[in-house]
Order: C-alpha cells, then structure tokens, then sequence
C-alpha cells in the first residue's frame, strides 16, 4: 500500500469516533485531508466542526461542512488530527504544516485527541523530525541562542524564499539536533521562553488513541 493509500484507510477509519450529533475539532495536513473528505459523507449527522487552519477551514466549507469559531462551543467530544512523529506513549512533534497552535488549541478544547497517522510517523524517541516551534518574530535571534545553548539548530522556514507566515501573523522555527527524552518537561519549559507562541511537542496535549495505518491494515494503539 502506497503511503497515501494508508493515509486514505485512516482518514476513513476516524469515523467512528466522531460522536453524531456534536461538534468535531479538525486537525490540518494532508492526513487529515483524507478525513475532511470521509467527514463529507457524515454531513447533517453532525452540527459541523471547529478548524485548526485557514487551509482545513476552507476544505471543510467547499465540502458544505460549517465551521465555527472555537469561541463559540464548549468542550469538544474529539479531536481529529495528523502527526509528525508518534511515540510508544502518545507524545507527538506537530507543526509540519505550520499549524501547531490552533492544533493545540483546538486539541486543549477536546476530551478526546484521536491522531491519524501512517506508520512511518511511528518512533521511540521523539526528535528525528525538525521541530517547529512558532515564534514572534522579533525574538528568533534570541530563541535561536536559546536552543543552540541546549545543542539544537533552529532554522526560519521560508515559504518562497521569505519567512513562512502563519495563520497568526508568526514564524516558524525548525529546530534539529534536540534530544526529546522528556517530552513533557521539555514542552513546559520551552513554553516559558519570551516570544514563544507555540512548541510542537505535543506532551500535555497527547494523544488518547492512535489509527496507526500498516500494510496489515489499522491498527488501534491506546495511551
Ligand atoms: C500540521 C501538522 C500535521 O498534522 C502534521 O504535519 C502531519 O501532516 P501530514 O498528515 O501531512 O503528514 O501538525 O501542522
């Protein structure tokens, strides 16, 4: 099976735990592309979704989805959403498609994170993925410090050969060379850091389920 084949088996297997009749949080990648279209055919089931990006926003809404504000709903029964990197506990590396923080918003705004994955995102120590880390962009030269102080490099990523803005007006730093042993510690002490709007290691944010997608199929892994 090809990798987007068992982005395709996972993005459909979210289904079921979709709760019909209540809002769902809806993640961004191209993962969780495959669910917004198997979301499609739920529609009238369910009110509608709350949206981590711009992107998925807009994919849901060409679908005839509604979309609403995370200001206006409650708790959420479940979070849908992709990962950069899935450990043995449910600890993550988000961020590749920028959107770290209104996933980790909606994903705080949830009882239930269910992460959509194939199983080349499977790993035993996070790190090996770049970690994104959303900044305000008058304090990267400082940040940068900080994580080389640590043994990382931290890189602005450019989207055609500028700096990538977010959805939230910011930057993106990618930062190699981190050894994410305590994901949980690391995530706290790194969000203490001035101007750092959002890390991408989801620890407090973890995943509660996993639909890992493999060539035998979906597997289910529980945190
Ligand atoms: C976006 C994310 C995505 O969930 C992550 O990058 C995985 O994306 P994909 O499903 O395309 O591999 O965190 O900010």
């Amino acid at each position: 099976m090809t990798q987007d084949e068992l982005k395709t088996l996972v993005g459909q297997a979210a289904l079921q735990y979709v709760v019909p009749g209540e809002i769902v949080g809806v993640g961004t990648g191209s993962t969780v592309n495959k669910f917004i279209e198997a979301l499609a055919t739920l529609k009238g089931r369910i009110p509608g979704a709350v949206s981590s990006s711009d992107a998925s926003t807009a994919r849901l809404k060409a679908l005839g989805i509604p979309v609403f504000d995370a200001n206006d709903v409650g708790e959420l029964a479940v979070y849908i959403d992709g990962a950069d990197e899935i450990d043995s506990q449910g600890y993550m590396i988000k961020g590749g498609g920028a959107a770290l923080t209104r996933e980790k918003i909606v994903a705080a705004q949830s009882r239930r994170f269910v992460c959509i994955a194939d199983e080349s995102k499977r790993v035993q120590v996070l790190g090996r993925f770049p970690l994104p880390v959303e900044v305000i962009p008058m304090a990267t030269a400082h940040i940068t410090r900080q994580f080389a102080a640590m043994g990382g490099t931290a890189r602005v990523r450019l989207k055609d050969g500028v700096p990538l803005v977010t959805d939230n007006g910011q930057h993106i730093l990618d930062v190699t060379g981190l050894s994410l042993k305590d994901p949980l510690a690391f995530e706290s002490s790194v969000n203490q850091w001035p101007g750092v709007v959002t890390v991408g290691v989801f620890a407090h944010q973890k995943a509660a389920i996993c639909l890992l997608g493999t060539a035998d199929g979906v597997q289910t892994l529980s945190y």
